[in-house]
């Protein structure tokens, strides 16, 4: 069992930051928490969860401590990729005022900005962000201090969530163009400097670039590194890639998946999709995987996950987290970077609790988890923290670049490298070679599923004959979807351009 969760909201471990500023970087400890949710307040309205059969929902992801204000006020934030504003919630915020029930009042911290002196708002009702799963935060944008890993940005542009239906802030640390204020208005110029942007501005890093290690499954911490590399903190070499702009104008973290290959002690697949070559989002806002339908279909079945109709879900036997199977992502065409995801970083707990059983089929009465690796409709599919896990990214905003490496796990020690000045190529990186071949369609064959029986042989689990019926047993209270999606919406407006 993977991923166990902290009890019941309010009584989450308490974030510790490390903080070492100065020589160009910042590092920011971030713990992997999730936080109980009024389900009434949270209907998904994406097209992957369309059902809450649950009594309560846990939001999965990665949170840090930052201080806000003079005198400063602490919160609890969420880092995303996927978005690229900080918001916090207001303290007269309804969500945060349901303090009677087991959900609301944003446990993780709230910000009252009529106690902060330098507060300033800069654009009254102008704050409006959606995401991906439906959940919004509406209010004004203000100004005021924002301390991070030690270090105090000055004049931080953010967002106050007014009117939200989400308990706890964001840190948005995507490009500046993905700000929700550049959507809303239509215009790139009303894009402001975000957070990676005004460290820059104010001397705190050398150029607009991070590095994110949200570390294994079972570690309930890791760090994102404002403006260097920690070689350390993985294993193998550093190969840069290309991110792709939509509509010459470079938004979120695409990359170009060009492969997907599936191991286990019986044989290796090379699995196929007609979307090949598969433009994907790196987004450590979202918890799972999502690829497209006939992909994610060859994954299951290798692996033997099973789709929910009822929960929407593809689901897998928990017994699977031993499964001594693998895949391997490749980026960027036949010669670019390749990382491994281990069978254990893709079972997660669909509960808090008990796990829900299978009730019928080839797994009656086994415990049923959540797979990592779930399908979408269309693109751009997201490679959230089931696979970021595994890898060692840096983003490097300035050249439009991802550097990727496998992740060293549980790595205690540390190398730190600067980046050396505002558009310095990435510490340590080797570029991917031939990354023009990444816009060619592979040769496809089907895949002959060698890999399947070494993916659940030594596990209690066998492979489901096909069209088994199976249903999960839902008499239980239990918690479903610990998972987020949040990736910014409407990063398509550029399609006029
Ligand atoms: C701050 O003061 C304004 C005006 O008095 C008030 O409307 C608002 O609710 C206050 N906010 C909080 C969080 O107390
Ligand atoms: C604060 O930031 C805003 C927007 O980025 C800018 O217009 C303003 O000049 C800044 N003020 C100071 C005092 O730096
Ligand atoms: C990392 O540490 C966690 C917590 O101590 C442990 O459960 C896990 O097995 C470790 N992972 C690896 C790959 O060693
Ligand atoms: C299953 O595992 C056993 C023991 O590890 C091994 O002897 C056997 O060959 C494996 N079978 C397959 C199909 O990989
Ligand atoms: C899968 O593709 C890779 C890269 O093209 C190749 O090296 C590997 O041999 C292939 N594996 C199988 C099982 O065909
Ligand atoms: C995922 O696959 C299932 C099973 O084929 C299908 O019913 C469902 O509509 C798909 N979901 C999305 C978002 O494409």
């Amino acid at each position: 069992m993977k991923c166990s969760i902290a009890g019941a909201a309010g009584s989450l471990f308490a974030a510790v930051v490390l903080a070492s500023a100065g020589n160009g970087v910042v590092l920011w400890d971030i713990q992997k928490r999730h936080v109980a949710q009024d389900p009434s307040k949270l209907q998904r309205r994406g097209s992957t969860y369309e059902e809450i059969i649950s009594n309560e929902e846990a939001r999965g992801g990665y949170f840090a401590t930052c201080r806000l204000g003079t005198p400063s006020q602490s919160l609890t934030l969420q880092l995303d990729t996927g978005s690229s504003d900080i918001w916090v919630p207001d303290s007269s915020a309804a969500v945060c005022r349901e303090t009677e029930t087991d959900f609301g009042g944003c446990s993780l911290g709230t910000f009252n900005p009529n106690k902060s002196s330098t507060f300033d708002v800069v654009g009254p009702g102008e704050f409006d962000i959606s995401y991906v799963d439906g959940s919004s935060s509406k209010g004004d944008y203000f100004t005021d201090d924002f301390e991070i890993g030690g270090a105090t940005v000055q004049n931080m542009t953010m967002g106050l969530g007014i009117t939200t239906d989400i308990t706890y802030g964001l840190v948005g640390v995507g490009y500046a163009m993905n700000e929700a204020i550049v959507g809303n208005t239509q215009s790139t110029s009303s894009a402001y400097p975000n957070l990676p942007v005004n460290m820059m501005d104010e001397g705190l890093i050398n150029t607009i670039a991070y590095s994110l290690w949200l570390n294994d499954l079972d570690s309930s911490a890791g760090n994102i590194l404002f403006g260097g590399v920690d070689t350390e903190k993985y294993v193998g070499d550093l190969t840069s890639i290309k991110i792709y702009p939509t509509n010459k104008v470079f938004t979120s973290f695409l990359v170009a998946m060009t492969s997907l290959e599936a191991s286990s002690p019986s044989g290796n697949d090379n699995l196929t999709s007609r979307a090949f070559p598969i433009p994907v989002v790196l987004d450590s806002g979202t918890t799972l995987s999502y690829l497209p339908t006939d992909l994610a279909k060859e994954v299951w079945k290798e692996v033997g996950a099973i789709y929910s109709q009822q929960f929407q879900l593809a689901v897998i036997p928990c017994d699977m987290a031993n499964s001594k199977g693998y895949f391997t992502f490749g980026f960027a065409g036949p010669d670019g970077p390749r990382i491994k995801v281990r069978m254990d970083e893709l079972v997660l707990d669909l509960t808090s609790g008990r796990p829900p059983t299978f009730k019928t089929g080839i797994y009656a009465g086994q415990d049923a988890c959540e797979f990592g690796i779930q399908n979408f409709t269309s693109a751009p599919y997201l490679l959230g923290d089931t696979f970021l896990r595994s890898a060692y990214v840096v983003y490097d905003l300035v050249n439009n670049e991802i550097g990727i490496a496998q992740t060293d796990f549980n790595s205690t020690k540390s190398n730190i490298i600067a980046f050396a000045s505002n558009g310095a190529q990435i510490p340590t990186a080797t570029i991917a070679p031939n990354q023009n071949e990444a816009t060619q369609r592979p040769s496809m064959t089907s895949p002959a599923y060698d890999a399947s029986a070494g993916f659940t042989n030594g596990s209690a689990t066998n492979n489901p004959a096909p069209g088994m019926p199976t249903a999960l047993e839902t008499s239980q209270i239990f918690v479903l979807g610990i998972s987020t999606t949040f990736a910014m919406l409407g990063s398509g407006i550029f399609l006029g351009l």
